[in-house]
């Protein structure tokens, strides 16, 4: 197979920032994606709908002419969302779910919720409104192994959670393991996942060993080659719990390349090239459009996308850097050829 025709897709997990970075990124995800569910950690997070709106108004604003993408917005979880804040969110067409960072898991996460049965209250009133709850879902204390994190976040929370709540759909973002995988697929069909590219294509060796390579490095970070198997073998499976979310998250190429650099691969100026390469790898183009364009909009409830595009197997190569005023950003895999090309 050298082209491969899919319905337009949509990136359920994405980081765009503001300001001259979002000015930045934009386009590379509205050249590949009709909508993407849009992350709220910024500094200060989005945590209410006023803020997800005006948030909502500045990507529309800086879109390439003629783009008709369209952002999903997210609340930002913390001790202080309520049942009224649920409401809000039920009754608004733009945005789509909350977000829980543990505090202290990821970039930007010091404001999410440090007591999560203390949050049980609202997600009773999300699980009653039929608000997804999106997770990132890692232990953030200190003793634990990095390693382990999400595998010990569902063994004591996400699993009590999604037992005392049956009825709230549930996304646990950017899974990495082999563990996150049974559990999703084990678990009812309002628990579903999204996966990206760089936990599809890379084990922790394409990180540190030979050098350590800081674009490789977001959380939750890369695993054995034991997970990113079983990561490809649920994305590929066809199954309707597993769907694309890029987690693309720019930061500066000197925040990166620096003695404590940040957590975020920026992933979307190349993204459906490497999910192309990660299901060609495996003989399972075939189930690219499921994964890509179908799945996740089934499960937010949202319509399937009009209109097509078209992957082709032709070389191209990955921007170097992308330019802001005084600074850059750096794609994951720049300067490098992919073979399979957005047309
Ligand atoms: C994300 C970011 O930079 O906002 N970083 C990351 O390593 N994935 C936050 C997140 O999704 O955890
Ligand atoms: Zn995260
Ligand atoms: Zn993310």
């Amino acid at each position: 197979m050298d082209k491969l025709t899919i319905v337009r897709p949509d990136d359920w997990h994405l980081h765009v920032r503001t300001g001259a970075v979002l000015h930045a990124v934009i386009a590379a995800t509205a050249q590949q994606f009709a909508r993407a569910i849009i992350m709220p950690n910024l500094k200060p997070p989005v945590t209410s709908v006023e803020q997800a709106l005006s948030y909502r108004e500045e990507i529309l604003s800086v879109l390439p002419a003629g783009s008709d993408f369209q952002p999903l917005m997210t609340l930002y979880l913390t001790g202080l969302t309520s049942v009224n804040d649920v409401k809000q969110v039920a009754a608004s067409e733009h945005i789509h779910a909350f977000k829980l960072y543990p505090a202290g898991a990821t970039t930007n996460s010091d404001s999410g919720v440090s007591n999560i049965e203390a949050a049980y209250p609202v997600f009773e009133a999300m699980e009653k409104h039929d608000v997804p709850l999106l997770v990132h879902g890692e232990v953030t204390d200190e003793k634990y192994d990095i390693f382990d994190r999400e595998k010990i976040f569902i063994d004591s929370q996400l699993q009590a959670i999604v037992n005392r709540f049956p009825n709230l759909r549930i996304v646990m973002e950017h899974v990495t393991t082999e563990e996150a995988v049974q559990f999703v697929a084990s678990a009812a069909d309002k628990i579903a996942a999204t996966i990206t590219p760089q936990h599809l294509l890379y084990n922790r060796n394409a990180m540190l060993a030979g050098g350590i390579r800081p674009h490789f490095y977001c959380l939750p970070i890369l695993k054995r080659e034991q997970h990113r198997q079983a990561l490809v073998a649920a994305a590929t499976s066809g199954s309707p719990k597993f769907f694309l979310g890029t987690d693309s998250a720019p930061h500066l190429t000197h925040l990166k390349e620096h003695s404590c650099g940040c957590a975020g691969c920026f992933n979307a100026p190349a993204a459906l090239s490497l999910y192309a390469e990660a299901f060609d790898q495996v003989g399972k183009l075939d189930k690219l459009e499921g994964f890509a364009s179908f799945f996740g909009a089934d499960f937010y409830g949202l319509p399937r996308n009009q209109g097509h595009v078209t992957l082709a197997k032709t070389d191209w190569q990955v921007p170097e850097v992308f330019h802001l005023a005084n600074e850059t950003i750096t794609p994951l895999r720049a300067g490098e050829t992919l073979h399979w090309q957005l047309l």
